[in-house]
């Protein structure tokens, strides 16, 4: 059966676990020097209408290494644009690859692609989810900490494409998820409805206390406090997110919790130099798990775990 990943709440939990198993297995043998050529022939394009170093090179070196092959496809393409329409765009790629990666401005640029190919597309960051970030971050946790159950995430910053993709992760795998960010950047009510719906017996909050959420976590996240899009809004954003800085006056709160953070980050704003690169910090283990668990997702989108 056809599958996609558009928003986390596509898969299942137990579906997460399989990924995740798939990953655990290619990452032992990637670290033992071998790259076992699952997936020879197949080819995976990468549609991005937006900057990216991490989700484009950590899913075009999974491809080469699991024996297939990538293309980038930037803004020449005309993707998204008026040179054709985006169903049409879909369904022609389709015909060429495997599976389709999307990053672009408007969510519902990808539900519309996924809506007409005839193969997987997966999203690579929309405005309203980062799927793919949010597996591999939870991934990173349980390899750190060997269980994510009952565990809790404070997320300080943004209700973001990054915050809101985590939340649902940790509500499907039992973990506590703790939004702390100004009352108007929180998750809004229609986001808060879904997750209800959704994740019934979650335990998803939110608070604009900073020092509250990060009590007792075992980790703390953060995110840019102006998206890609939302340059113009920065000068507001960075006058309401200041007191949200993660720095060590914050991390003092929780001396044992991992920090974390999908980068880019923007280095004296959302976190200091002093956190980031600090002994809490596994930022790069986590840019380095992408690769990891995509292999796992791709595999297991095509049917080849
Ligand atoms: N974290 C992340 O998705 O990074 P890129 O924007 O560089 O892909
Ligand atoms: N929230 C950030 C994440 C970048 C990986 C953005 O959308 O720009």
């Amino acid at each position: 059966m056809l599958r996609h990943l558009i928003v986390p709440e596509d898969l299942s939990a137990a579906e997460i676990e399989a990924v995740f198993a798939i990953s655990r297995d290619l990452q032992e043998k990637f670290v033992a020097g071998r790259r076992d050529a699952l997936l020879p022939g197949r080819v995976l394009a990468l549609v991005f209408e937006k900057q990216s170093l991490r989700t484009r090179v950590s899913f075009q070196a999974a491809m080469t290494h699991l024996g297939g092959s990538s293309l980038f496809l930037g803004a020449d393409t005309g993707f998204a644009s008026s040179r054709e329409s985006i169903a049409d765009f879909g369904r022609v790629l389709s015909e060429y690859v495997d599976a389709i990666v999307c990053r672009s401005k408007a969510h519902d640029t990808i539900v519309q692609m996924a809506g007409v190919a005839s193969v997987p597309v997966i999203n690579g960051l929309s405005d309203e989810s980062h799927p793919c970030q949010a597996l591999a971050d939870i991934y990173t946790v349980r390899q750190a900490i060997g269980r994510v159950t009952g565990l809790t995430l404070a997320f300080v910053g943004d209700g973001n494409n990054v915050a809101r993709s985590l939340a649902v992760v940790c509500g499907l795998l039992g973990m506590r998820f703790v939004l702390a960010a100004p009352q108007r950047y929180q998750f809004d009510e229609a986001f808060r409805s879904h997750l209800k719906a959704i994740l019934p017996h979650a335990d998803i909050f939110q608070t604009s206390d900073p020092v509250a959420a990060v009590q007792g976590a075992a980790v703390v996240y953060t995110d840019v406090w102006a998206s890609m899009g939302q340059e113009a809004e920065r000068r507001e954003r960075v006058a309401a997110f200041t007191p949200y800085q993660v720095n060590a006056a914050l991390m003092a709160h929780c001396p044992d919790a991992m920090f974390m953070h999908c980068l880019p980050a923007r280095r004296g704003e959302e976190v200091t130099d002093e956190v980031i690169d600090g002994p809490q910090s596994v930022v790069v283990t986590q840019a380095a798990n992408r690769m990891h668990v995509q292999k796992g997702l791709i595999a297991w989108l095509l049917g080849h775990a």
